[in-house]
């Protein structure tokens, strides 16, 4: 339902925010909805302290930071047992049903710079598939191997949503029933100026940008993903972002580490390549749980070393988490909350007369929340530390590390190794092997017929 003007106006006055009806008198009809739809999504109600709790930079206390327990990599033979026995309990809530996958793809992606959504990006080395036909095919080979129907949510905004949707019609969901597959969309924060005052993008638009992938908890609510998942019977969430073409989405066994321990939110590390790598950490922050961004990690914290020259705080997080329904319920429903970061931004906006302006200067600031500040207010929690070569090669900038060049080598890297492992010759080129041919080196030795050399293994 959208407000009438006047009510509108009356609810803005009392948040200090009227002037963004400024213009209203200049506006037609349509402007005018468009508008007073976009402020009537917004929960004015409690945006006053939203702001206020941005407006000032606290100072990030990094003193308090120690490193976390993780469920280490290893060869040995206990820690082989002790995968095999998650394998295991993985394997059943797979086939019995009880998992969805949970795909965030709201953001930006102006570090790439390309013109659309990031999941249509072509990744793949030789058939250029895309990131988000990578994350459908995993999720259909898991279906096929465990028989079961595990549905697939996937979170856009309002940047990326229309061309999302047609991305999965237009490849008719990448094979996956249509009942299996929903697409929604999350909330929108408005960008404020340096006082705390409503940004206006046009006369009758406000300057909103995405409410950041902690937004998931309320959008998933909001859109009806969570009954949904309960009258499925979904007890577990696997959580990935779309910029990973690794993402072993449905992996067992970290979803058999997070349930054996009854966790309600798990996260999957990698050992960082350097002290500077853009992840952010997982460490205990003031003894709980919880990730200290690349921007706040001190030089000092970043470059320490312990007694065997690792870094000590390497956990670096490839936002790969396994959540439990109940757990989503409970921060969706307002029960915790998450805390708002503030982003000191460039935002081009129209000021008071009505003049567009490009700032030079960040004037504004963007509100966002993060999916992983749900970590220290989950009961139990594992973090489990996987090969980045196997799981972690991200499509986040144009050129250089977490490029597409560094993506493509790495998924034909992959491929090379499984080849070896095969006894395979590999090609000078690149080689790709697509999710339906092998989720991992085990089922590729598997599925391998005579008739398949490479470079390109796929099947449909
Ligand atoms: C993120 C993590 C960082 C982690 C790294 C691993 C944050 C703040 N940091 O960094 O700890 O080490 O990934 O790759 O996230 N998204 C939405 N809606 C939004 C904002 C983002 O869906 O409102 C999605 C994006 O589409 C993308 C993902 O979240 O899939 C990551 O967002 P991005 O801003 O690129 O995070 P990074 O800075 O790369």
């Amino acid at each position: 339902m959208i407000d009438t003007h006047e009510d509108l106006r009356a609810r803005l006055t009392a948040i200090g925010q009227e002037h963004v009806l400024r213009f209203w008198d200049e506006l037609d009809g349509a402007q005018r909805e468009s508008l007073a739809a976009e402020l009537s999504a917004l929960d004015l109600e409690t945006l006053p302290a939203l702001i206020a709790s941005v407006l000032e930079a606290t100072p990030h206390e990094s003193g308090a930071l120690e490193p976390c327990e993780l469920i280490e990599l290893g060869d040995d033979r206990a820690t082989q047992a002790r995968d095999a026995r998650a394998r295991e309990a993985g394997a059943a809530l797979l086939s019995e049903g009880k998992v969805a996958a949970f795909l965030v793809a709201g953001g930006q992606g102006t570090r790439l710079g390309y013109d659309g959504p990031k999941g249509r990006f072509p990744v793949g080395p030789l058939t250029h598939r895309s990131l988000f036909a990578y994350h459908a095919h995993r999720v259909r080979a898991t279906c096929r191997r465990y028989d079961a129907t595990l549905p697939y949510y996937v979170m856009t905004s309002t940047l990326n949503h229309d061309s999302s949707v047609a991305a999965f019609n237009e490849a008719e969901n990448f094979g996956l029933e249509p009942d299996q597959v929903s697409l929604f969309q999350q909330g929108m924060l408005p960008a404020v100026d340096l006082e705390g005052k409503i940004l206006l993008a046009d006369k009758h638009k406000l300057a909103l940008s995405p409410d950041g992938h902690g937004g998931s908890f309320a959008a998933l609510m909001r859109s009806g993903a969570l009954d949904d998942m309960e009258r499925r019977g979904i007890e577990q969430v696997f959580y990935f972002q779309v910029d990973n073409p690794l993402a072993p989405v449905f992996d067992p066994v970290f979803l058999g580490h997070h349930v054996l321990a009854g966790a309600e939110m798990s996260t999957k590390v990698v050992p960082k390549s350097d002290p500077h790598e853009k992840v952010g950490v997982l460490g205990k922050i003031d003894g709980k749980l919880g990730v200290i961004e690349y921007s706040d990690l001190s030089d000092e914290l970043a470059k320490r070393t312990d007694d065997q020259g690792r870094l000590v705080f390497r956990a670096g997080n490839i936002a790969i988490h396994a959540m439990s329904v109940p757990f989503i319920r409970r921060i969706a429903s307002g029960d915790l909350s998450l805390p708002v970061h503030r982003a000191l931004k460039k935002v081009p906006h129209v000021d008071a007369n009505g003049v567009q302006v490009s700032p030079s200067e960040p004037n504004a600031i963007k509100m966002e929340t993060f999916v992983f500040d749900a970590l220290p207010l989950a009961q139990t929690s594992i973090t489990q530390e996987v090969r980045r070569e196997d799981e972690f090669a991200p499509v986040k900038n144009a050129e250089g590390s977490d490029s597409p060049a560094v993506t493509s080598q790495m998924l034909s890297d992959q491929g090379k190794r499984w080849m070896k492992a095969a006894g395979l010759s590999q090609p000078p080129g690149p080689v790709e092997v697509g999710p339906l041919f092998a989720l991992d080196q085990e089922e590729f030795l598997a599925t391998l017929t005579r008739s398949d050399f490479g470079p390109v293994f796929d099947r449909s």
